[in-house]
C-alpha cells in the first residue's frame, strides 16, 4: 500500500552504506571489532559499565531471564499493555508471566501498586518496559524490588535516549535489553543489546550468548585462543558485523533523530488539543526525557477503533495498535494462573489506543494531513 503518511520510516544514508562495505570489504562477518566498538560506543551513550550486542531485544530478554536464574514455576511480574516478547521471554525458562495493569490513562506504564498486589513467594524478577520511550516509576519500583529481593529486568526496546533523573532508561534495573528493530529510534535491521552494571550478570550473559563458550571464533582468530570450555547452557544470539557496523553509524545520529521525533509530538500534541480535543493524548506532563518513540492517543470512550483505523486508511494515514493486551491472545488465554489482579486500566485503555505516524524525516505538514484526517473522522463517527 502506497501510504501519504506511513507508521514509521527508516532514516539511512551514505554513511550507513559505507559502513556496509566497510565491514564486506574487511571479510570478518561475525561478531569482531565492529561488535566491539559499537559495544563500547553504546555502553557510553546509556552510561552502563557492560554491553552485549544480541541478535535482538527477544534474545536479550530470553538471556536475562536465564541471568536472574528465573527457573520453572518462578513468577515474574510483567505488563500486559506491551509487546509479547516481553512475556513469551519469561515463559521461554519456564516462568509465569504474573500480569501487572498500568497506571493510569496519562500514563500507559506499569502500576508499582499493581506490581505490589501481584507479588508472592514465587515472584523472581519483574520485567518492566518503558512504553513509548516514557519511563516507568523506576525509583518506586527499585524500591519494591529491594524489599522482596527480586530483579529487575528493564525491557527497554522503546527506550534508545529516555532518561530518568538523569540516568538512561535500561540502566536503572539489573539488565536492560534494547531492541534496534527496523521500526525502533535507532536500527540495525534486526538486532538487540544487553546492558547491565554487575560484573557477574556480565559474565554470564556473555558466555550465554554464544553456546556457553569460553572462548570466540574471533579470539581464535587473533591467536588468543586455541580451544574452548562450555560452561553453560547457551544459544546463538551473535550479532554480526554488518549491524554493528550500521548500529554505530545510526548510534551518531540518534540524538537528533530523537529531537525531530520531540518536536513531531509536540506539534501533534498542539493540533489535536486545539482541533480535536475529544482526542486523549497521554505522556503530556510527568516524569523523565522521553526518546519520543511512538504516539500513542486515545479515541473517545466507545468510538470503533477499526471503523477509525479504516478512515484514516481511506485517506492515506497508517495507523496502529500499541498493544493488544497480551492476555487476550489465543495463546494466552487459557492460563487464568497468568492473571492476578484487575487489569481494568489496561482493558479500557488498551481498547481505546492507536498509535499514529511518527518518524524523523516527517515533516510539520504531515502531521496537518494526519490531525485533519483525524478531526475527519471524528466528525464522521459522532
Ligand atoms: C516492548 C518491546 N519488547 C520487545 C520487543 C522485541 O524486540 P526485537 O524485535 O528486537 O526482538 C519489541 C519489538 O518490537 C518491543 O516493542
Amino acid at each position: 500500500m502506497a501510504w501519504k503518511v506511513s507508521l514509521a520510516d527508516i532514516d539511512f544514508g551514505v554513511e550507513e552504506e559505507e559502513a556496509v562495505l566497510r565491514v564486506v570489504r574487511s571479510r570478518w562477518l561475525s561478531m569482531g571489532e565492529e561488535t566491539q566498538c559499537f559495544e563500547a560506543e553504546f555502553a557510553e551513550f546509556i552510561g552502563a559499565k557492560h554491553t552485549l550486542a544480541v541478535t535482538n531485544a527477544t534474545a536479550a530478554l530470553h538471556l536475562a531471564c536465564i541471568a536472574a536464574n528465573i527457573n520453572p514455576g518462578d513468577e515474574v511480574i510483567v505488563p500486559s499493555l506491551t509487546f509479547v516478547a516481553t512475556a513469551n521471554a519469561v515463559r521461554y525458562v519456564g516462568g509465569v508471566p504474573i500480569f501487572a495493569d498500568i497506571e493510569s490513562e496519562d500514563w500507559l506504564t506499569i502500576s508499582p501498586t499493581s506490581i505490589e498486589k501481584c507479588i508472592s513467594e514465587k515472584t523472581r524478577a519483574i520485567i518492566v518496559v518503558h512504553y513509548a520511550g516514557y519511563a516507568c516509576d523506576m525509583p518506586a519500583i527499585m524500591e519494591i524490588a529491594k524489599k522482596h529481593n527480586l530483579i529487575v529486568i528493564e525491557d527497554s526496546a522503546h527506550t534508545i535516549g529516555s532518561e530518568l533523573n538523569g540516568k538512561k532508561l535500561g540502566t536503572w534495573g539489573h539488565i536492560g535489553c534494547y531492541s534496534f528493530f527496523s521500526n525502533k529510534n535507532m536500527t540495525t535491521g534486526e538486532g538487540g543489546m544487553l546492558a547491565t552494571n554487575d560484573d557477574d550478570l556480565a559474565g554470564r550473559l556473555k558466555v550465554l550468548r554464544s553456546h556457553g563458550m569460553t572462548s570466540l571464533s574471533w579470539d581464535r582468530h587473533k591467536g588468543h585462543a586455541w580451544t574452548y570450555d562450555v560452561v553453560d547452557l547457551g544459544y546463538n544470539y551473535r550479532i554480526d558485523e554488518i549491524r554493528s557496523a550500521i548500529g554505530r553509524v545510526q548510534l551518531k545520529k540518534v540524538g537528533g533523530f530523537n529531537q525531530r521525533r520531540e518536536k513531531l509530538t509536540h506539534l501533534y500534541r498542539e493540533m489535536l488539543s486545539e482541533l480535536v480535543p475529544e482526542i486523549k493524548v497521554p505522556f503530556q506532563a510527568g516524569r523523565g526525557t522521553s526518546c519520543y518513540h511512538i504516539m500513542p492517543v486515545l479515541l473517545p470512550a466507545g468510538t470503533n477503533r477499526f471503523d477509525f483505523m479504516e478512515g484514516m486508511k481511506a485517506e492515506g494515514i497508517q495507523t496502529s495498535i500499541h498493544y493488544p493486551p497480551i492476555h487476550h491472545f489465543k495463546n494466552y488465554q487459557d492460563q487464568p494462573e497468568f492473571l492476578r489482579v484487575d487489569l481494568a486500566l489496561t482493558e479500557t485503555i488498551g481498547a481505546r489506543e492507536i498509535t499514529l505516524p511518527l518518524y524523523p524525516m516527517m515533516k510539520d505538514g504531515d502531521v496537518e494531513i494526519v490531525v485533519t484526517a483525524i478531526q475527519n473522522q471524528i466528525a464522521k463517527l459522532k
